[in-house]
């Protein structure tokens, strides 16, 4: 599927497929109009509510800005902030620039999480560590990664866990994870969307 939205391979010649069906799912994922081209994107850290809330948040408006029709969710690993909004740093860090991030909840990641998604982005190795255990046999090595190798290819590196300081480090948190948004958008969009 992701493959086939990234669009990097020729597409097919449909007609040379008479079963309907099989003409539908060519026709979609070899998809012609950006707006039909949906993206499903799950961003992960632990809590769910300081790093991939914001992840959630900036993508989501980049994504709308830039005329791509993704869905942008997130979760936590574990289930200590289950049902809770961000913290209170990431909303006020986003609000001042331009992202509203106060209508999320945080839930917890799932195996299942697995089937419903294109892409999972693991915000740090722990995370990463974590997804791999919850998940067990639904872990597809094809659709998660962490999320800063999008800037940063092969490096493998985390984005800091803002939890246990100041405000300061929430807005070093924002940059990163803002640059971040700004190279997934870089690499996933269609051929037919950066024209
Ligand atoms: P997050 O930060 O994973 O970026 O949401 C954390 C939030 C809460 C905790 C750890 C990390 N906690 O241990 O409660």
């Amino acid at each position: 599927m992701q493959q086939a939205i990234d669009n990097k391979q020729a597409p097919p010649n449909i007609a040379r497929y008479p079963n309907a069906i099989t003409r539908c799912i060519l026709l979609i994922a070899h998809c012609p109009f950006p707006y039909l081209c949906l993206m499903k994107i799950l961003m992960v850290c632990l809590g769910n509510i300081c790093r991939s809330p914001l992840a959630e948040g900036i993508l989501q408006k980049k994504a709308v800005e830039a005329g791509l029709d993704w869905v942008i969710e997130s979760a936590g690993t574990n289930s200590f902030h289950t049902g809770q909004p961000p913290h209170h740093l990431s909303q006020k860090i986003a609000r001042k620039n331009g992202v509203d991030i106060s209508g999320q909840i945080a839930r917890k990641f799932s195996a299942d999480d697995f089937s419903k998604y294109d892409r999972i982005y693991a915000m740090a190795g722990d995370v990463m560590d974590d997804i791999r255990s919850i998940a067990r046999k639904k872990f597809d090595e094809m659709k998660v990664d962490l999320f800063l190798n999008e800037l940063y290819p092969g490096e493998n590196r985390d984005v800091p866990d803002p939890w246990y300081g100041d405000e300061d480090g929430y807005i070093d948190v924002f940059e990163i994870i803002d640059r971040a948004c700004d190279a997934v958008i870089l690499n996933h969009r269609t051929e037919k969307q950066k024209a």
